[in-house]
């Protein structure tokens, strides 16, 4: 598919509603429709995406008046969904840790950096929330994703058997 170059302030970043769910399911889709191996991303149920618009914090980015990217900043608290577990912290830490849960940018904008600008935005949520750790899960072979996490300061942690079974590289990130 062809690529679409978008200029940095012809975007807009909101934080999504409920009502963009249709559209994460639709990006969501875009995604495995053009993935080399399934094993790369986890695919989430609509009550899994609808709980993060209305209990987490995802942030879209808009061109055009459509959704063609989206990134999900996941507050786990004390339930396994929290990585702070993986990154064998204790409890006061596991606490200040919020997961970056997912970032989907839509095939055809893709190599726009958005995926990094979203990175950032969700770090500067994290902030202002109190948190002082970001985690996340990267699929070993995903080679975009772990750049671009790496080139916004996450460091790699360790590696894991996660989802079913699903290999997954642990990052950290200390803000
Ligand atoms: C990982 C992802 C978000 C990166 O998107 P992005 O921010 O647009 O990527 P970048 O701007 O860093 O792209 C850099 C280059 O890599 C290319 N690229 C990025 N992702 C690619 C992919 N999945 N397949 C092939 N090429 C890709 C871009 O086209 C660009 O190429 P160019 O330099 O020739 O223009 C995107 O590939 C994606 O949505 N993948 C599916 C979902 C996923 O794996 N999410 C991460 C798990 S949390």
């Amino acid at each position: 598919m062809s690529r679409i170059k978008i200029l940095p302030d012809a975007y807009e970043i909101k934080p999504l509603s409920d009502i963009y769910l249709p559209e994460l399911l639709k990006l969501q889709e875009n995604a495995f429709l053009n993935l080399e191996n399934e094993e790369l991303l986890r695919r989430n149920s609509d009550t899994t995406l609808r709980d993060c618009l209305v209990n987490h914090y995802t942030l879209g980015v808009i061109y055009k008046g459509i959704l063609i990217a989206f990134g999900i900043l996941y507050f786990g608290k004390l339930t396994n969904e929290n990585i702070g577990y993986d990154l064998d912290l204790n409890i006061d830490e596991i606490i200040k840790t919020a997961n970056i849960k997912l970032i989907i940018v839509h095939s055809a904008y893709r190599g726009n950096g958005l995926q990094r600008r979203l990175i950032g935005e969700l770090e500067k949520e994290a902030i202002k929330r109190g948190f002082n750790t970001l985690a996340c899960t990267i699929a070993p072979g995903n080679f975009y994703s772990i750049r671009n996490f790496e080139a916004c300061g996450f460091k790699f942690y360790k590696q894991k058997q996660k989802y079913n079974g699903l290999i997954r590289n642990i990052y950290l990130k200390k803000i």
